[in-house]
């Protein structure tokens, strides 16, 4: 069976990272049309750089929880069957230990040189303005698909959810577009697991609420014939 998974902020929420759209439309207090547009980075570069480090420096102080782990046993069963794609910055998918994992939206641990257009794996911060390791310009800025900019890789994703058995979305508000857009491309079945129903929920096959914790391990379990389900 060829699943595709789409993540959003939701399955790391209980981790400890903030969602877009759950504490009244602010991203850790900023509008994120203030710090996550190109038009933002030309108006102030330092404000959104210091946003990004902030984000970045984040991720040392917490750990994946429940659900990424049970997408990471699910990648250890299906192997190349199954591709996560997530719409997240973060790195829990990786450190839960899934490999097959696309990020659409770009990565916080991850330096982009507009001068010479290299990337650069980066852990620390990029507000200094350190020079690129490759060029020497101080012109790194997060590698980060900003509104109004092109998600990575969509002719990768649009090929497997073509090709795809099953699609499940975790976490998603389903408003940012094209990831809101998935659940159309999929060629199979289609099944959301979120805190509550997503602004697409009625597209899905069949959509469970509650916290991904508990939903995702018990949909794995499920697909698996591992142990018990969960109820809808
Ligand atoms: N378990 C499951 N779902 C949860 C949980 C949880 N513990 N906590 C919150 N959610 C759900 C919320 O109900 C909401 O529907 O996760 C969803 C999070 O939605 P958003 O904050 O809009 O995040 P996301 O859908 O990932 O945003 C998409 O928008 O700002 C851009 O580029 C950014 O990648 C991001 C994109």
């Amino acid at each position: 069976m060829r699943v595709v998974v789409l993540t959003g902020a939701g399955i790391s929420a209980e981790s400890g990272l903030s969602t877009f759209r759950d504490s009244g439309g602010l991203w850790e207090g900023h509008d994120p049309m203030q710090v996550a547009t190109p038009e933002a980075y030309d108006d102030d570069p330092g404000l959104v750089q210091r946003f990004y480090d902030e984000r970045r420096a984040a991720l040392a102080r917490v750990r994946p929880n429940a659900a990424h782990d049970a997408l990471a046993r699910l990648e250890a069963r299906l192997g190349e069957d199954l591709l996560v794609v997530t719409q997240n910055v973060d790195d829990l998918h990786e450190r839960a230990g899934s490999a097959r994992v696309h990020h659409i939206h770009g990565r916080l641990r991850s330096a982009w040189c507009t001068t010479c257009d290299e990337r650069h794996p980066w852990d620390g911060p990029l507000g200094d303005r350190p020079p690129c390791p490759w060029c020497g310009e101080a012109t790194l800025r997060p590698d980060i698909v900003w509104f109004g900019e092109i998600p990575y890789g969509m002719d990768l994703v649009e090929r497997a959810l073509g090709e795809c058995d099953l699609f499940v979305s975790i976490g998603t508000s389903g408003v940012v577009y094209p990831a809101a857009a998935f659940v159309h491309w999929a060629r199979g079945t289609t099944l959301e697991l979120n805190l509550e129903p997503s602004a697409g929920a009625s597209d899905f096959a069949e959509s469970r609420q509650g916290p991904a914790s508990r939903l995702v391990p018990a949909w794995v379990n499920e697909l698996l014939g591992e142990g018990p389900g969960t109820s809808t």
